[in-house]
């Protein structure tokens, strides 16, 4: 859409929702600079924090409340900044817009050192919205051409990428099209449509006729006999999502290691991604190997590579396994988060690398609004316990004592006795 002739009136009936606003700005996590690309008038933008806004429309700009600093003329497809130049990057509704998606995905990752977090629709979920699929469907093929797939955003994006859907509240206060799911009667409102992008994209004629479709249905009752059961919901999923990601971390470590201590400084070069469910095999066919000989194969059922991989990580050295993170965020407490597994190459630890998975997870998990990590370990197992500890862990009281350490006894089963670990996080 061309926004220098059609974006008056933005600012009145768009404006952002606090709950949408909330989950993109967890999805930012400590990020100090954010760029927002494609910035509109300055919606969703934190106000704690360092914002750069690019807006290519001049009427665009010149909406953006005193409040904002002002934005920089720009598209996204060429961001004026040097790589690595801000903590992440947020781009608002606004990719289906570019030029080349493509091209201006892979300058949000160029720019951002670590999140970006892309707020699109997922234009498969399109033909199940009533005001698509019996009024405009004309929309869902247009859109179909203009928003990308979103696996072309998290390829494009690369590194590990997670996708959460956003339910849309019954009175979000940004007038997408999609926002209106229970106040059919909004869309007769010419002001309402004007702040829409989605009417300027289809043929002349097409509007008026949704539109004359829709106040005879709402008139005849027809609208609420098919669809009235939304007006008593509260949320609905027509397909807006959060697409995040953090960057493939291709990292060396140049500390001394404690196993080649003789030899000085070793350096050691790894990437860490989003765990698969194609890394089933090999992390189950060391595992045992790798926790000296104990039994811990079963202990890690295949689900988790399954439903847990936005929070669980492979680490790669030479294209081979050098270690695994596997963690998830609480189903039952909204503000902790859990590792259930971590293991290190024998020949590769001390290094740095169970560090650097452990704080892979607590920015995945931190992104996600969880500040409480919790772990237990064996008894037994004195190099985990040490490992937590030098991780900033405080051990949980217990009920008896093993060799010094507080354990919870039975916690597991009968003599499955647990040291366990919990560490807040810094916010
Ligand atoms: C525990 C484990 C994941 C640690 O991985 P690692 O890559 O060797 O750990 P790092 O090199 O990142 O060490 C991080 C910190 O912990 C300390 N640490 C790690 N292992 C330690 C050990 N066995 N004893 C004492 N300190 C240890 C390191 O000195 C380092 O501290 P520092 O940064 O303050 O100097 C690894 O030893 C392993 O895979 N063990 C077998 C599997 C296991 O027991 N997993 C944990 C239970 S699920």
């Amino acid at each position: 859409m061309n926004y220098d002739e059609h974006g008056h009136g933005y600012s009145i009936h768009r404006r952002p929702d606090p709950r949408i606003a909330s989950r993109i700005h967890a999805a930012l996590g400590d990020a100090r600079t954010v760029a927002n690309v494609g910035a509109g008038s300055g919606s969703y933008e934190p106000d704690d924090r360092y914002v750069l806004a690019f807006e290519p429309s001049k009427v665009m700009r010149a909406q953006r409340s005193p409040g904002l600093a002002p934005a920089i003329s720009a598209r996204a497809e060429s961001l004026p900044l040097d790589d690595d130049s801000v903590d992440a990057a947020m781009a608002i509704l606004t990719v289906h817009h570019w030029l080349d998606p493509v091209a201006g995905l892979k300058q949000l990752r160029r720019i951002a050192r670590r999140a970006v977090a892309v707020l699109t629709i997922d234009v498969t979920m399109l033909p199940s919205y009533w005001l698509l699929a019996e009024y405009v469907p004309e929309v869902t093929e247009i859109d179909s051409r203009c928003f990308p797939a979103i696996e072309l955003i998290t390829e494009t994006l690369g590194g590990t990428a997670s996708v959460e859907s956003i339910p849309i509240p019954s009175d979000c206060s940004d007038g997408f099209v999609e926002a209106y799911w229970a106040r059919p009667e909004a869309f007769l409102n010419d002001d309402v449509r004007a702040a829409q992008a989605t009417w300027k994209s289809v043929p002349s004629g097409v509007e008026s006729r949704a539109i004359s479709m829709l106040e005879a249905d709402l008139a005849s009752g027809r609208w609420d006999e098919r669809h009235g059961h939304l007006r008593g919901q509260s949320s609905y999923d027509a397909g807006l999502v959060l697409v995040m990601s953090q960057p493939a971390r291709a990292f060396r470590i140049s500390s001394p290691c404690l196993r080649c201590r003789p030899e000085g400084a070793r350096i050691m070069t790894a990437v860490i991604r989003q765990i698969r469910p194609s890394d089933y095999r090999p992390v189950i066919s060391v595992i045992d190997d790798w926790w000296n000989g104990r039994h811990m194969a079963d202990k890690l059922p295949r689900l988790f590579f399954e439903h847990f991989t936005d929070t669980s990580f492979a680490a790669e050295r030479d294209g081979e396994l050098a270690g695994f993170l596997i963690g998830f965020v609480s189903q039952s407490h909204p503000a902790e988060a859990y590792i259930h597994f971590v293991g290190v190459h024998p020949d590769k630890r001390g290094c740095g690398l169970g560090r650097q998975l452990y704080e892979h997870f607590f920015a995945a998990v931190q992104a996600r609004g969880r500040n409480l990590v919790r772990a237990v370990t064996s008894p037994v197992n004195r190099g985990s316990v040490r490992f937590h500890q030098r991780m900033g862990f405080d051990i949980e009281p217990g009920d008896s004592e093993v060799d010094g350490i507080t354990v919870t006894s039975g916690y597991d089963g009968d003599k499955n006795d647990r040291v366990r670990f919990v560490k807040r996080l810094a916010t």
